[in-house]
């Protein structure tokens, strides 16, 4: 119960491949009360109704890159606890010139606005948001999913690189302000590929999984194993972590080269 009286809001979670959902699920196993949220359309399309049952909570709707439908969901929220929270996930990432095929040599600059409003600005929006309405307790702790490709080049990732790094810089600069105003912590998550909606998205996902699989000395790290790691980001045994970017991979962003690759060549 390492969560036990604890609350939060989960943004994300969209189907039971989603690591957002794993996160409401453990978050739930370790006692903690929340809100599920997705954009309106995800709702519709996915299962998100079905967890909010198993998990004794609820569902309010927002399109995160909107900062009326966050206050919206804030304003809902306290009233649903009658209290401030304690932790949020931001597991939510979509780029249109990915999904449209694009190539990153040939951005639609009206997609890349989008996406990166949706992928890392509304990181932003959230944050400002809670930090105005001095929403979030003490020692509270928000969270959200970033991945290599903001260090590293990984050509078919596309813009979404560039969105993770925008994300991964929101949280150093609004993580000091939060930290020095208000004692919250706040990170970045770099998970290993996922086999997930938005992971299979990327052109040649199946393969990019393998190499990684391959090339981690723990294997990939999966939905699951993120959700646990993410349970203790949210309790009171990482009180003293903030601003960071936490590679949750199975050792891929160390290592150079392994023998299993080695062998395929
Ligand atoms: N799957 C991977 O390989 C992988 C690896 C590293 C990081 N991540 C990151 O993990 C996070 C979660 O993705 P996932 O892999 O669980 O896939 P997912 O497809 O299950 O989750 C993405 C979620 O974003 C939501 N979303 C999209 N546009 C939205 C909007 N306008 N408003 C509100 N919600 C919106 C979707 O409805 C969906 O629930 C993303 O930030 C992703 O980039 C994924």
């Amino acid at each position: 119960m390492l969560l036990k009286g604890k609350k939060g809001i989960i943004f994300g979670p969209l189907n039971d491949k989603s690591i957002a959902w794993k996160v409401a699920e453990e978050c739930h196993k370790e006692g903690a009360d929340f809100v599920l949220s997705n954009a309106p359309i995800a709702i519709r399309m996915g299962d998100i109704n079905k967890l909010a049952k198993s998990c004794n909570s609820i569902v309010i709707p927002a399109d995160i890159s909107s900062v009326s439908d966050i206050e919206n969901l804030l304003n809902e929220t306290k009233n649903y606890f009658n209290s401030k929270i304690d932790f949020v996930l931001h597991s939510v990432g979509m780029s249109l010139n990915v999904r449209k095929k694009k190539h990153y040599t040939n951005l639609n600059y009206d997609f890349l606005f989008k996406g990166l409003d949706v992928s890392a600005i509304s990181f932003h929006k959230i944050l400002q948001t809670l930090y105005k309405n001095d929403f979030i307790n003490e020692w509270g702790s928000v969270v959200a999913l970033s991945y290599i490709a903001a260090q590293r080049t990984f050509p078919d990732y596309n813009d979404m690189a560039d969105n993770k790094s925008f994300l991964e810089s929101i949280t150093r600069s609004f993580g000091y302000h939060f930290g020095k105003n208000k004692n919250v912590r706040i990170n970045t998550i770099s998970q290993s590929p996922t086999m997930t909606t938005a992971g299979s998205g990327v052109k040649g996902f199946d393969k990019f999984y393998k190499y990684a699989e391959l090339l981690s000395p723990l294997g990939n790290a999966s939905a699951l194993n993120c959700a646990k790691f993410i349970v203790t980001l949210f309790s009171d045994y990482t009180k003293m972590l903030t601003m960071q970017n936490i590679y949750h991979d199975g050792g891929f962003s160390s290592t150079g080269v392994s023998n299993e690759i080695i062998e395929k060549i």
